[in-house]
């Protein structure tokens, strides 16, 4: 049985409320499917409109095997290209984030127009024809200050999802903020494990003491069920939406994404130790830091969580490395007028989900390391709390079979 049928027959046969079989968190010819058919298909988010605040400025980023490079153009537009020279091959930007009057290419020195275009390439002989030899665009959207990329050749609808989340952003203002402070870790572990522990809380009392000072366990908050009945999140609701900020749960009818607010604990505003303000200025200009309107969650599978509060907003981004690692990249954003040091302290602002992340970074290492055992086989998930974790493979689940059905290249030719 080859690789792409045997994969079927494990989804078709699924518990759905069982963790996968050890294959889909460790084997490499399973995560190549995942990449072709999950990560070179759908959007992924990749960074923020104000971390391109100028003509030429640049961010790249890797999916998969596909180095691409956003850049700022000379209107002000974001666009983004495949990396990749149209001489040789070779990439073009190499840093994470740069500004460039035009993309060069440091092997020969091919140089492209920030719209993509070729403008010159040296002494390459009479009948050379530069329009041929443009940039590859890879499609970009941004989305309230959230820029996200797909390599498909066909990209699917942005449109619903824009139209969704776009209100419940845009009064947090994050095309006009900063990065205050990023940080960039690899985890020892599948993509799948790093979003399966992200969708409970089940883990998070015995494991996050800093984040449980204002995060709530509930599986109201995190997860997906029992959220709509749930008197306090509607009471936090109601006060939202009197200050004309959308608040209440939504889930796509795919189960792609979700956006909710929801109540942080003891009346906290922010993920600081103490529950109070990290920054003096509040992000956007709806309500004052200090104004609790809870968190704003959103997830949007399979690249990014975010976490949008009254004076600062957290975004996570999921890369895959390999069938047992995978980079997330965490930005803290602020008002871009807040001064580090007078209206916050990058200690103060950031400590929690720093201490999270490693946190959580050690236990999808040590579920990754268990999963390796011969001994491992599929548990079943806790109905209470991890109903997240089961909407999330059912996604995987939804999305990724019809695609295994459809397809025919052999699998030697998979990326
Ligand atoms: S590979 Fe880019 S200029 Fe030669
Ligand atoms: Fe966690």
């Amino acid at each position: 049985m080859d690789v792409r049928n045997e994969m079927l027959g494990y989804l078709k046969g699924r518990d759905a409320g069982f963790s996968l079989e050890q294959k889909f968190y460790t084997d490499p010819d399973y995560f190549r499917l995942d990449l072709e058919h999950i990560f070179y298909r759908e959007w992924i988010f990749v960074g923020h409109d104000c971390e391109l605040p100028k003509t030429g400025s640049y961010l790249t980023v890797q999916i998969g095997a596909y180095p691409v490079v956003v850049v700022r153009d000379a209107q002000g537009g974001i666009r983004a290209f495949h990396n990749s020279c149209r001489h040789r091959g070779s990439r073009i930007c190499s840093g994470e984030k740069g500004t460039a009057a035009k993309l060069v290419c440091p092997y020969h020195q091919w140089t492209y127009e920030l719209d993509g275009r070729l403008l010159f390439a040296r002494q390459v002989g009479p009948d050379f024809n530069p329009a041929q030899y443009g940039l590859k665009p890879v499609h970009c959207e941004s989305v309230a200050g959230c820029i996200y990329v797909c390599v498909a050749d066909d990209a699917p609808d942005f449109g619903a999802f824009r139209a969704t989340v776009e209100p419940y952003l845009a009064p947090h203002d994050i095309g006009n903020a900063k990065v205050a402070y990023e940080s960039t870790i690899i985890e020892k572990g599948n993509w799948k494990l790093v979003w399966e522990n992200n969708r409970e809380c089940y883990h998070c009392s015995a494991n996050h003491p800093e984040l449980c000072r204002t995060y709530p366990e509930a599986p109201t908050a995190t997860g997906v069920q029992g959220v709509m009945e749930d008197p306090e999140i509607n009471e936090l609701w109601r006060n939202c939406e009197t200050v004309g900020l959308p608040a209440k749960f939504h889930i796509a009818e795919d189960g792609q994404y979700r956006v909710t607010r929801i109540p942080l604990l003891r009346g906290a505003v922010s993920y600081t130790m103490s529950g109070r303000p990290a920054v003096k200025r509040p992000l956007g200009n709806r309500v004052s830091g200090d104004t609790n309107i809870g968190a704003l969650l959103l997830f949007n599978y399979p690249s990014t969580w975010n976490h949008l509060m009254a004076d600062h907003a957290i975004s996570f981004r999921v890369l895959p490395i390999s069938a047992d690692e995978t980079q997330v990249t965490t930005k803290w954003l602020v008002n871009k007028d807040a001064v580090e040091g007078v209206d916050y302290d990058i200690d103060e602002l950031a400590h929690v989900w720093i201490e999270t992340n490693d946190q959580d970074r050690r236990i999808v290492e040590e579920n990754a390391v268990g999963i390796r055992s011969p001994a491992y086989q599929p548990g079943p998930y806790s109905v209470e709390h991890e109903g997240g974790v089961m909407q999330f493979l059912e996604w995987y689940t939804n999305f990724i079979t019809p695609r295994l059905e459809g397809e025919t290249v052999p699998l030697s030719r998979v990326a």
